[in-house]
């Protein structure tokens, strides 16, 4: 070996060099929520909100357990907030004006707190990057939904209002025995009357959470159970699609997640994935399931074209069953794969063999990525992708951050928070860093705050020199709202981007109108040869409370 490093000592340094230096995924763990993270939003550069139901979480608020908090990406800590209504198992979004709202909720356990059933919660725009005088007002008495709504879906339309899907009335014990049947919006239409949904009606029992995506010509993709539709929010008509093959369903609580895959220029074609689940009958009682059942590797891709639906779901597999993984959209394109178990169900204490309280076991500890664009068969991989050792379970969640990693935090298969069981309440938060966090990143700056629809905007960028820049992605991302194994409203628009010859700007192309990219927070990702770079946060539109009328031009 010597005389090898002393006749090539150049080669022999440069490989070890390269060796020692090839950047890899990475968990990283640092810090704790002090709130279960059953539900998560990114709200700023540095913020994200976080939601438990009303219980025993150690953090305090005014003397008494918080259930929401705000975790500092920075700081890596939570600070309380202090909500009214219970937040447990509901659902969010963020409204054109950049407003978050939180949607639906539970009858609570502990007095301190009041019916979340009809909750409306709003988050104001917090310019304070740890969030001081930010806080969550949460008033029943003047602001709440139409109907009593747990377990129900929201989603940002082309208005930048909020729609809200289906859900449970009152407590239920697995299925999904009490329905609320209808969509409702947030600012109401209609004069407040919800609309009823034959699609919803159909899916029970087995149709909590329903996975629902705005498509770029403003109808509404939707999949419950194994069954899926097109709504056409204007004209009220409900268009049924082929269903999920092989009897596999993907809703709560037989949770699959699905995703809306990045929709590019010039014709933004709209394809949907839904992944893992379980192919179980959903008309076994509840205590003649078990833990064990193994879950679906499934996963299935439709393209949302009167050909594509004619083609009907493509299907290929993941590498193992999952019950509640995660679908998360990155800003080059692939989706990461993570949490869940591979065997079992959602919820709580319900099949014949829970495990401790969890209807779940075998948890994933390994993620994968999903690469669209690559021949069917070769699309999953967890190649290089690290192994954590914190089971992400039922009431675990997941998003992409304005860094550019992963936050994973959450998983609480128990009615309040336990510790000593084998999946106790996970308070642990843990980062997936992409190679890129170790290297020398691209930077996207002089981003305006708020940008229209159909415009060229030129921005400053930054572009390593060890990067050819052979691709240049630009992504304009909704995070999405995390809870229950899906992402509502998560979205990636890629947008046309011209650099310049000194490689000190970049001129981009923003989405041509309101429908392809409904209008509100996004934050704005440039990769370069796959390095990215941290999200700029922006408004897209006009930023005025919804609903906001139609801007920019057809396609
Ligand atoms: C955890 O986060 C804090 C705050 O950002 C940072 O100072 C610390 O170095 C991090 N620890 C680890 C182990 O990454
Ligand atoms: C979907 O589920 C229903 C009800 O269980 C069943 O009748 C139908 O065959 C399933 N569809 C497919 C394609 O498996
Ligand atoms: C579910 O899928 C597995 C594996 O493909 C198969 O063995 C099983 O029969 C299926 N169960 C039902 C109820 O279709
Ligand atoms: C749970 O118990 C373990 C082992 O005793 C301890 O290290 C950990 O801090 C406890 N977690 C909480 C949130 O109390
Ligand atoms: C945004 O719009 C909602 C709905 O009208 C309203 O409740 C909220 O206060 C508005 N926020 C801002 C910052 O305008």
């Amino acid at each position: 070996m010597r005389n090898l490093r002393n006749l090539l000592p150049f080669i022999w340094l440069s490989t070890l060099a390269s060796a020692t230096a090839i950047p890899r995924w990475q968990f990283i763990q640092n810090g704790t929520t002090g709130v279960l993270a059953l539900e998560a939003i990114v709200v700023s550069p540095t913020l994200a909100v976080i939601f438990d139901r009303a219980t025993n979480d150690p953090l305090l608020v005014d003397g008494h357990t918080a259930w929401g908090a705000l975790w500092d990406f920075e700081t890596n800590t939570a600070s309380p907030l202090n909500l009214v209504t219970d937040t447990f198992c509901a659902s969010g979004g963020l409204l054109s004006n950049g407003t978050m709202v939180s949607v639906g909720g539970n009858i609570p356990a502990i007095s301190i707190a009041e019916d979340g059933r009809m909750g409306l919660r709003l988050f104001e725009p917090c310019a304070s990057p740890s969030g001081v005088g930010c806080t969550v007002v949460d008033d029943p008495a003047t602001l709440h939904l139409e109907t009593t709504r747990w377990y129900p879906s929201s989603l940002r339309i082309f208005d930048g209002s909020l729609m809200v899907v289906g859900g449970i009335h009152e407590d239920t014990p697995f299925y999904n025995t009490d329905p609320v049947n209808s969509f409702e919006f947030f600012p109401s239409k209609d004069g407040g009357v919800p609309r009823p949904s034959d699609f919803l009606a159909r899916t029970v029992p087995v149709n909590l959470f329903p996975r629902v995506f705005a498509l770029p010509d403003g109808k509404v993709f939707m999949v419950a159970n194994n069954q899926s539709i097109i709504y056409d929010i204007e004209a009220q008509t409900e268009t049924p699609l082929p269903d999920i093959p092989n009897g596999v369903r993907v809703t709560n609580p037989f949770d699959g997640s699905a995703a809306l895959l990045p929709l590019s220029p010039p014709d933004y074609i709209p394809e949907v994935l839904v992944c893992g689940g379980s192919n179980s009958s959903d008309q076994i009682p509840s205590d003649q399931l078990s833990s064990q059942d193994v879950a679906s590797d499934q996963c299935s891709r439709l393209v949302l074209t009167p050909e594509g639906i004619a083609q009907g779901w493509q299907v290929e597999h993941l590498l193992e069953p999952r019950i509640m993984p995660e679908l998360i959209l990155l800003p080059n394109g692939q989706i990461l794969v993570t949490n869940g178990g591979m065997t079992g169900y959602a919820a709580i204490s319900s099949v014949s063999d829970p495990i401790g309280n969890s209807n779940a076991d075998h948890p994933v500890f390994t993620p994968s990525l999903y690469t669209p664009d690559a021949p069917l068969g070769s699309r999953i991989s967890n190649r290089g992708m690290p192994t954590t050792s914190i089971a992400r379970m039922y009431h675990s969640t997941a998003s992409l951050t304005p860094m550019g990693n992963i936050f994973i935090a959450g998983s609480n298969p128990n009615p309040d928070v336990v510790n000593g069981t084998e999946f106790h309440t996970e308070f642990r938060v843990e980062y997936l860093n992409p190679p890129f966090m170790f290297v020398e990143r691209p930077t996207i700056s002089n981003v305006p705050s708020m940008i229209g629809f159909n415009t060229r905007l030129t921005v400053d960028v930054t572009i390593p020199f060890s990067l050819g820049a052979e691709t240049i992605q630009v992504a304009l991302m909704d995070l999405g709202f995390s809870s229950h194994a899906f992402h509502s409203s998560q979205r990636l628009v890629f947008m046309d981007a011209e650099l310049s010859p000194d490689r000190k700007s970049l001129t981009i192309l923003t989405p041509p109108n309101n429908r392809v990219f409904p209008p509100g927070p996004a934050f704005i990702f440039l990769t370069v040869d796959d390095v990215t770079s941290t999200g700029a946060h922006v408004i897209v539109g006009n930023g005025l409370p919804p609903p906001v009328a139609d801007q920019g031009i057809p396609f």
